[in-house]
This record gives C-alpha cells, sequence and structure tokens, in this order.
C-alpha cells in the first residue's frame, strides 16, 4: 500500500504471521532513471525476507529493465501492479489503464518473465467499468505466460471503494487457472480470511486496509487456519508494546518530520477501538513532535487499571473506512 507498506510496517506484519509482503508500488521509469525517491521505495534488510517488490508502468521494455533491477537489488519476488485505479498513474496508462488492453498485458507480462527468474505475480482489479470484467482472461494469460500467481482485488476501476468486493469473479478465475489466484478486497478480520478461501477457492488472501493498526489481523487468521476455535485481540499492553517497536522503527529510519507524519498516520489506526480512545487520538492529530506522543501513549497506559488492561481490545472490524487508493499518501 502507498504511503503504508514501508520497512517497519512490513516488518510487524511478518512478526504476527503475514507469510509474504510487498512494496508499494514503485514507479518503472522512477527505477530505471535511478531516481532517489523510487530507489528509496525499494529500503530493506535481511528481516524483511521473502520480500515482494510490485512496479507500476505501462511499456513493456520499461516495466522488464525495472524488474531486472528489482532481481538485481534482491527482490525475491517481482509483482506487476495492473489494478491502481487512481487518476495520476492511470493517465499514463498504467495501473487499472491495462485492463483496457489485454494485448499489451500480454507484452508486457512476455517481456518481464523473460528479463527475471525470480517468481513474477500480477495485480489486477476486476476490470475498468463494470461493461468489462476481464479478471478471468487476465488470469489465462497470466497463466499461459509463465505467471506465478495472479492476486485479484475484485472490484472495477470505476467502483473504486464504493461497493463490496465481488468475491464471485475470484472463485470464476481460480475456476479457470490452475496458477495459485489470491483473493484481495473486505478481508476485515481473520475470520474473513478463511470465509474468502471456503467461499472462493482462492489459494491465499492478501490483506490491505485491514492490517494497518492490527496486524494481529495475520496471527489470527493464522490461528484459525491452524484449526483453533477462537482468536482474541491483543490487550492494551500488547497493543502498546507493538505500538512502541513500530514508531521506534519509523524514528530509525526517517527523518523526524517525516517520522512524525508516518507515526500518527500508523497511530490512530491502532488506537481505534481503545476505551475513550476518541480524545488521545485527538490530541496525537496535533501533537508537534514524537516526544509528545510517547507521553500520550505513558498517559494512556497510567490511566488504565488492571481489569482494563487484561481485556483484549478487539479491533473494530467493518469500520475500515474506503480510503481512494493512494489517496492519503504521507509523503
Ligand atoms: C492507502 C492505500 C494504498 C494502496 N496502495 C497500493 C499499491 O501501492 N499497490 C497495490 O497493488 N494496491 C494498493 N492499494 C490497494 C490494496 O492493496 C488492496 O488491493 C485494496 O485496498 C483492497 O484490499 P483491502 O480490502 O484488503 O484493503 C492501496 C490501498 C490503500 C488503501
Amino acid at each position: 500500500m502507498a504511503g503504508v507498506t514501508d520497512l517497519p510496517f512490513r516488518r510487524i506484519c511478518r512478526e504476527h504471521g503475514a507469510s509474504m509482503v510487498f512494496t508499494e508500488m514503485i514507479s518503472a521509469k522512477g527505477l530505471c532513471l535511478g531516481d532517489r525517491k523510487s530507489l528509496s521505495l525499494l529500503w530493506s534488510d535481511g528481516s524483511d525476507r521473502p520480500l515482494g517488490v510490485q512496479i507500476f508502468g505501462a511499456e513493456p521494455l520499461m516495466l522488464a529493465e525495472a524488474a531486472r533491477i528489482c532481481q538485481e537489488l534482491g527482490a525475491d519476488l517481482l509483482d506487476i501492479n495492473m489494478g491502481c485505479p487512481v487518476h495520476k498513474v492511470v493517465k499514463q496508462g498504467a495501473g487499472a489503464a491495462l485492463l483496457r488492453d489485454l494485448k499489451l498485458i500480454e507484452k508486457i507480462i512476455r517481456d518481464v518473465r523473460l528479463s527475471i527468474t525470480i517468481p513474477l505475480t500480477v495485480k489486477i482489479r476486476a476490470g475498468w467499468d463494470s461493461r468489462n470484467i476481464v479478471a478471468s482472461e487476465v488470469a489465462r494469460i497470466c497463466e499461459h505466460n509463465g505467471v506465478d500467481a495472479i492476486i485479484i482485488h475484485p472490484r472495477t476501476r470505476s467502483q473504486g471503494y464504493g461497493s463490496p468486493a465481488d468475491w464471485s469473479l475470484i472463485e470464476e478465475a481460480q475456476s479457470m487457472v490452475s496458477i495459485p489466484v489470491i483473493g484481495n478486497g473486505d478481508v476485515f478480520s481473520a475470520r474473513d480470511v478463511l470465509r474468502m478461501m471456503a467461499s472462493t477457492g482462492c489459494k491465499g488472501v492478501m490483506i490491505g486496509r485491514a492490517a494497518r493498526g492490527n496486524p494481529w489481523i495475520f496471527s489470527g487468521a493464522a490461528k484459525l487456519l491452524q484449526g483453533h476455535g477462537d482468536v482474541r485481540g491483543p490487550t492494551l499492553p500488547e497493543r502498546l508494546f507493538i505500538i512502541r517497536r513500530h514508531l521506534s522503527a519509523v524514528c530509525a529510519q526517517y527523518p523526524c518530520k517525516k517520522a512524525l507524519g508516518v507515526s500518527k498516520n500508523h497511530l490512530l489506526r491502532y488506537l481505534r477501538g481503545v476505551p475513550n480512545g476518541r480524545r488521545l487520538r485527538d490530541r496525537i492529530s496535533k501533537a508537534n513532535d514524537l516526544s509528545e506522543i510517547m507521553e500520550l501513549l505513558e498517559l494512556l497506559e497510567n490511566s488504565l487499571s488492571d481489569a482494563q488492561e487484561m481485556e483484549p481490545v478487539d479491533h473494530p472490524g467493518r469500520k475500515v473506512e474506503p480510503l481512494l487508493h493512494g489517496s492519503k499518501r504521507i509523503n
């Protein structure tokens, strides 16, 4: 997720059971031109493995060259973005705009496949609009051209996040191809992971928005998949422990001003569902530096009775807001 899935956040997700994580989308052109900002999105370390790197672009040879660069720089898997609905991406013919040109999709996949030996995945939306649903056709193209798995977010570009993801399109695609289909879209709780797998037959599940402030969704899903009957959310001390770890990794990675913005962004989500959290979130939004935020967290910790501390804090499942993909970038 653009502006979200940086190294600190990916590490937290892994520690909670995410088996594969991806960078945010990176411009193929930026990588080919050696643009510093694009290259900085590849920031990673040995604890961040296996790492999927996602690139976007519209020109086959440029995407192929960018893929080669990613492989050379250590990517374990390369993913091509064919689903981003944001105007500034689709106006370049990239992201979801590719779904209007299946021949170009095939050319891109062939060229990228030839340029790398690491696993290749493609992430798509269902199609450009409701009259042009192409998910299964793209899945077939992927299968015939050496793609290792396809990730489907079954909404059209026109839908944005406006209507529910249509999981039946995931089921349809998985029934037509033998490569794994990874389902994505509207997985808001650990239980939704099982629901998606059972109802679509998909071989994997990708979680986006619901992981923000709630990495426990991965451990919860892993436990349910192992047959545990029920899972509880973290207690407040558990939550605070992870928040502090996350924020200190953010501070280690970014200059102060950027670290403050990134921290607030994550923290406001971590504190959803915390009793009387509204005022606290308000004060965090207005904080001018990180020490102020740390003091507020300490106040929260001290204000709790023992009984409250032991109560699991459940993340409010369906209250994941319908963000426009990429619209809330913080950098
Ligand atoms: C802030 C934000 C940034 C995103 N950035 C990307 C991106 O860089 N690449 C991508 O493939 N999808 C991106 N997405 C889309 C998500 O990966 C995912 O497909 C979509 O949100 C549906 O899944 P969910 O219901 O689990 O969130 C982004 C979504 C959000 C909310």
